[in-house]
C-alpha cells in the first residue's frame, strides 16, 4: 500500500468506524482537535492503562500525580515558556499561509511558483486565558504546554508525603494545549493532546546512567504496543537544538506513512526546573539526603510520550487492506480492511454472534455475551450475514469472535475464530472464560 495513500486511508476508516473525527464537525470542523468515538476512546484508554501500570503500579520508585490543567501564571515565567515557549512564524506573501520556520519544506505556493515569505516573527504557542471575570493582566495565565510543571511544582509536597527517597520519579498522564501555527497529519500535530510523563529525580553525577536506562525502557513500552523495531529510530539532538532547559535529548522517531517523525523522547532536564522553582517562589524545593547529609536540587530525567502520536503509530502499524480474505463471492471482490491490533490494545475483546436468529440461537448466544460482558469489552451481534459480522470485527480489531450454531444446541459447543489466521475451533461453552483469559493474559 502506498504510504501517502495510507494515512487518508486510516483517517477515513477511523471516521467510518467510529473511532475518531474532527471536533465540531457539523460546524465544519475546528483545525487541530479530534474526537475520539466509542472505539477510539476504548483504544486509548487502553494505552493510558497500559502505560500507568507498567510505570507506575509495577514500580516502587514511581508514583503518580493529576495536577490541574491551568495554573499560576507564574509557573509559566518561572519555567521560562512565557518567554522562550516560541515559534518563529513566516507568511506568504501570495497565498497568506503562515508556516512554522522549522517546518519549510519546498512545496509550491498555491497562486503559482515559489512561496515568497516574510520576515520571520516570534510567536508564542501557549494558548491564553483570564482566570475570574476581569480580563487584565493580573488574571492571565495559560492553558498547559506539558505536564511537566506540575511534578516540579508539587515535588515538595510528595516527597513529604511519600517519604520517597531518590531515585524516584513522578508520573503523570494530561491534556495539554499547544496553539500550533500548522496542524497536519490527521493525529500527530494537533492542538490539544495527552501527554504522558514521568519526571525522575536523580542525585547529579548518576542523570546519564539513568538517562540510558529511561531510553531503553520507553522503546521496550512501545514495542510492547506491537511496533516494529524497525519502525523506531532514535535521533541525538546536536547541543544547538536542545530546549533551553536540556543537557541531553534523544528523540525516539517513528516511521510514518508521511515520513520518520518524533513520537517520542527522553531528556535530561538537569537542576534547571527546581532551582527556578525555588528562585521564583521562594519556596526550599531542595532533596535532603539522608546519607551523605547535603541539601541539592535533584537532577531530572524526563521520559515523554503523546498518547495521540502513540495511537496513530499503533494504528499505522495494527492496519492492514488486503484482497478479500472471505471466500463468499459477493465479498471476494472487495477490499478488506483488518486491525491487527495487540489483544490488550483491542478495543473490543470478544464479539459473541449467533450464526442465524432462529430457534435458541440468540437466546444462548446473550447468555455467553452476558457471562462475558464483566470481564471485557465484549460485542453482541445478529445482524447481517456471518461473514459480513466477521468482516466488521476484523475492521475494529476484535481479535476473537465466538459463534453459536445449530451444533451448539445439540454438544453446547461453539466456534473460536481468529482474527488474524481466521482460523476456527471448536470449544465448549463452559471452557470460552478460561480460554479467552489465557488468550488474552487477564
Ligand atoms: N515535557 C516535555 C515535552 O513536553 P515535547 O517533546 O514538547 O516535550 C512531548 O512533547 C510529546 O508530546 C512529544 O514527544 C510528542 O509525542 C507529543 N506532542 C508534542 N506536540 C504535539 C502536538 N502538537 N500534537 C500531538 N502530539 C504532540
Amino acid at each position: 500500500m502506498e504510504n501517502e495513500n495510507k494515512l487518508e486511508k486510516i483517517v477515513s476508516w477511523a471516521k467510518r468506524r467510529g473511532f475518531i473525527w474532527p471536533s465540531s464537525e457539523i460546524y465544519g470542523g475546528i483545525g487541530g482537535f479530534y474526537d475520539f468515538g466509542p472505539y477510539g476512546v476504548e483504544l486509548k484508554n487502553n494505552i493510558k492503562n497500559l502505560w500507568w501500570k507498567t510505570f507506575v503500579q509495577d514500580r516502587e520508585d514511581v508514583v503518580g500525580l493529576e495536577s490541574s490543567v491551568i495554573m499560576s501564571n507564574k509557573v509559566w515565567q518561572a519555567s521560562g515558556h512565557e518567554k522562550g515557549f516560541i515559534d518563529q512564524l513566516v507568511e506568504c506573501k501570495k497565498c497568506h499561509q503562515r508556516f512554522k520556520v522549522d517546518d519549510l519544506t519546498d512545496e509550491k505556493c498555491q497562486q503559482g511558483g515559489k512561496h515568497e515569505f516574510t520576515s520571520p516573527k516570534s510567536f508564542n504557542a501557549m494558548f491564553k486565558t483570564h482566570i475570574g471575570v476581569v480580563e487584565d493582566q493580573s488574571t492571565k495565565t495559560y492553558l498547559r504546554p506539558e505536564t511537566a510543571q506540575g511534578m516540579f511544582v508539587d515535588f515538595k509536597q510528595i516527597l513529604e508525603t511519600s517519604r520517597l527517597k531518590l531515585p524516584f520519579g513522578i508520573a503523570q498522564i494530561g491534556k495539554s494545549f499547544r496553539n500550533e501555527i500548522n496542524t497536519k497529519d490527521f493525529l500527530f500535530r494537533v492542538r490539544e493532546f495527552e501527554i504522558a510523563e514521568i519526571e525522575y529525580f536523580v542525585k547529579s553525577g548518576q542523570d546519564e546512567k539513568y538517562f540510558d536506562q529511561w531510553l531503553a525502557d520507553w522503546q521496550k513500552f512501545i514495542l510492547n504496543l506491537g511496533i516494529k523495531k524497525e519502525n523506531l529510530k532514535l535521533f541525538e539532538h546536536p547541543k544547538k537544538s536542545l530546549a533551553h532547559y536540556s543537557k541531553r535529548t534523544v528523540d525516539i522517531n517513528y516511521n510514518f506513512p508521511f515520513g520518520w517523525k518524533e513520537l517520542a523522547g527522553v531528556a535530561n532536564r538537569t537542576d534547571f526546573d527546581l532551582s527556578s522553582h525555588e528562585k521564583a517562589s521562594g519556596r526550599d524545593l531542595k532533596y535532603f539526603d539522608q546519607d551523605s547529609k547535603e541539601k541539592y536540587w535533584p537532577y531530572v530525567i524526563e521520559p515523554t510520550l503523546g498518547i495521540e502520536r502513540l495511537a496513530l503509530a499503533v494504528i499505522c502499524e495494527a492496519f492492514e487492506e488486503t484482497k478479500s480474505r472471505t471466500t463468499t463471492s459477493q465479498a471476494a471482490s472487495e477490499n478488506e480492511i483488518v486491525l491487527h491490533f495487540t489483544n490488550l490494545l483491542a478495543p473490543v475483546k470478544v464479539a459473541v454472534f449467533p450464526l442465524v436468529n432462529k430457534e435458541k440461537l440468540p437466546q444462548v448466544a446473550q447468555e455467553i455475551y452476558q457471562a462475558l460482558k464483566p470481564c471485557w469489552n465484549i460485542f453482541y451481534d445478529e445482524t447481517g450475514s456471518i461473514g459480513r459480522r466477521y468482516r466488521r470485527q476484523d475492521e475494529i480489531g476484535t481479535p476473537y469472535c465466538v459463534t453459536v450454531d445449530f451444533q451448539t444446541l445439540k454438544d453446547k459447543t461453539v466456534t473460536l475464530r481468529d482474527r488474524d489466521s481466521m482460523k476456527q475451533g471448536r470449544i465448549k461453552i463452559t471452557d470460552i472464560k478460561g480460554d479467552i483469559a489465557q488468550k488474552l493474559g487477564c
